[in-house]
């Protein structure tokens, strides 16, 4: 035995102790080589038939040799137990309580603009799409609302620099459209819109509509007043009623308020419809000819309707929920419980 082939053993002995992956895998490694039979015992017997000049150097050798093999099994025992205990605490325990990952789910304003969306579609209508930063000509002069005119009263504004401002209202889009593209026009458009509100159960400052715009050559009342009752019984429930009550905007002439029979009570009174069995719901009409004559229309070929709606309204009503702010207070809770 000489210091080389000491230093391949113990090269060798490091290896192992290396690549032992459990701990019963690495005492077999320590008693091969430090066990009472082991393989450092055997070097050590061999150490007394060497020459005594060689013995000092081959005795420091097997030394270091052991001194290294025990620090290296000892190493490597502290990573494998470390190893079992992790693998402990992530095995399954029953009395853990169980990890779960929340679920969201879709806000009741986007529920039911998805779900108008495809009721429309039913009649052949395509969205259109306009800017929330709106112009005044095209959130009020074009829609026959010049300034002082008394509707913009009702619609409390917020401007902008330069005469911009937040659209109060969907109907801009409808203009729009209008100057984008000839007759005919078969459009809804949902969106946000902005006006100086106070806070309080059925209003904000912030809230959606969804407007409607239908032009061609022969459209009429009756079409108006049939796609409405057939929005209103997909989206409420095929035993809701429409009713039309004249009205004044200036963008349709003539024009009207809408209301659904109360899905709750059907129309006996109750507190959901504040005991008059109905629900307002918003504005429709026959496109004013003015407002034709704009977009470059001719008014002699082509009528129209057009008819809004309040979002919000609709999914209180849907979902029964009787005061607005909740729908933008982001209790997740609260959105859980309508999912
Ligand atoms: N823009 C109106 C509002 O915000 C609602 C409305 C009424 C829209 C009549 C229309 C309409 O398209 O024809 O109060």
């Amino acid at each position: 035995m000489n210091v080389q082939e000491l230093m391949a053993v113990q090269t060798q002995a490091l290896a192992e102790v290396a690549d032992a992956g459990a701990p019963a895998e690495l005492e077999a490694v320590r008693v091969r080589y430090l066990g009472r039979k082991g393989q450092l015992q055997t070097i050590m017997e061999s150490l007394k038939s060497a020459l005594p000049a060689d013995r000092p150097a081959l005795g420091r050798a097997v030394n270091e040799l052991k001194q290294s093999l025990t620090a290296a099994l000892e190493a490597r025992k502290a990573v494998l137990d470390a190893a079992a205990d992790a693998g402990k605490t992530s095995a399954w325990d029953a009395t853990l309580p169980g990890s779960w990952r929340r679920v969201g789910s879709i806000h009741p304003v986007s529920q039911v603009i998805a779900e108008a969306i495809r009721i429309f579609a039913r009649l052949g209508f395509t969205v259109a799409d306009g800017p929330d930063i709106e112009d005044e000509y095209h959130n009020f002069d074009a829609l026959n609302t010049p300034a002082h005119h008394p509707s913009r009263d009702t619609q409390d504004t917020f401007w902008l620099e330069g005469r911009r401002l937040l659209r109060t209202q969907t109907s801009p889009v409808q203009i729009r459209v209008m100057e984008s593209q000839p007759p005919p026009v078969r459009i809804i458009a949902p969106g946000r819109c902005y006006r100086r509100d106070t806070a309080d159960a059925t209003h904000g400052a912030n809230f959606h509509q969804i407007e409607g715009l239908y032009v061609d050559r022969t459209v009429s009342m009756a079409d108006l007043k049939g796609d409405i009752t057939y929005f209103a019984r997909e989206m409420m429930g095929a035993d809701i009623n429409v009713r039309f009550r004249p009205h004044f905007f200036p963008f349709t002439e003539p024009s009207v308020e809408y209301d659904f029979s109360c899905h709750v009570c059907h129309g006996t009174g109750c507190r959901v419809c504040k005991q008059s069995g109905w629900i307002e719901i918003s504005g429709c009409g026959m496109v004013n000819p003015k407002v034709f004559r704009r977009v470059g229309y001719d008014p002699e070929t082509v009528t129209g309707y057009a008819f809004g709606m309040g979002v919000e309204r609709i999914a209180m009503i849907k979902y029964g929920i009787e005061d607005i702010r909740l729908l933008y207070d982001n209790d997740a809770r609260w959105l859980e419980a309508l999912a």
